[in-house]
């Protein structure tokens, strides 16, 4: 199993990395929690990037864990083939899957964290019956497909009562937040209840990559305190 990291974890993503310099730009967050993969099939959202060739070199060159985020059409079909890649979890769009708990299930058993994924428009309530079935849950703060998007605070009511219901459960289901994710936006998600931060343009815009991911856990962390 994959040591796992405390709370607050930042997970860049190399969404906004440079593809033709994917191994350099590995390196560069070797002090982060994971790295945020982020697949996409020009089917579920209008955007295209890779799959799992290149996930697989992916898992070979990074300096710590995957969290691969799949945003794509029949996870049924392919989210395990990535979990048996390595990947340390594996989250697909419950808008996507015709069985999201087979899936879940197909994920834990290949030993990744099944992880579940929401767009802005999908209820929350949608996975309180299935919640004990996943590791992680990811509310999109932003419309899957883009880096580079304003985060959409209207997304954090669901966020706050799936944290809730999840603590009624007795769950330690992780809550991961993905979409314009910024040293101005962060603490409002971390005191709505995210533990998990996915930061694509916040990590790899800014001057020294190092320095911005511990500038975010430092106001993640900050701000979950205080919550
Ligand atoms: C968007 C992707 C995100 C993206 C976030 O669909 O899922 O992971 O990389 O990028 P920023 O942090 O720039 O909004
Ligand atoms: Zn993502």
């Amino acid at each position: 199993m994959h040591d796992l990291p405390a709370a607050p974890r930042i997970n860049p993503s190399i969404l906004a990395a440079d593809f033709v310099n994917m191994q350099r730009d590995l390196a560069r967050i070797a002090t982060a929690d994971f790295v945020h993969v982020d697949v996409m099939d020009n089917h579920f959202v209008p955007n295209l990037t890779f799959g799992p060739q290149m996930v697989e070199r992916i898992q070979a060159t990074s300096p710590v864990p995957l969290d691969v985020h799949l945003m794509i059409t029949d996870p049924d079909r392919w989210a395990p083939g990535y979990a048996e890649l390595g990947a340390a979890s594996v989250t697909f769009h419950l808008e996507a899957a015709a069985d999201p708990v087979a899936v879940a299930r197909a994920l834990r058993e290949r030993g990744a964290r099944a992880g579940v994924a929401i767009k802005p428009g999908t209820p929350g309530e949608s996975l309180y019956s299935i919640l004990d079935e996943f590791d992680q849950v990811l509310v999109m703060t932003v419309e899957p497909g883009f880096g580079g998007q304003g985060f959409m605070p209207e997304t954090m009511p669901k966020l706050e009562a799936l944290v809730a219901e999840a603590r009624r459960r007795g769950s330690e289901v992780w809550f991961q937040v993905d979409g314009g994710i910024s040293d101005a936006t962060i603490e409002i998600a971390a005191a709505a209840g995210a533990d998990t931060f996915v930061a694509g343009s916040a990590v790899y815009g800014a001057d020294d990559v190092e320095a911005a991911v511990t500038r975010l856990r430092e106001l993640a962390r900050a701000a979950s305190l205080e919550s």
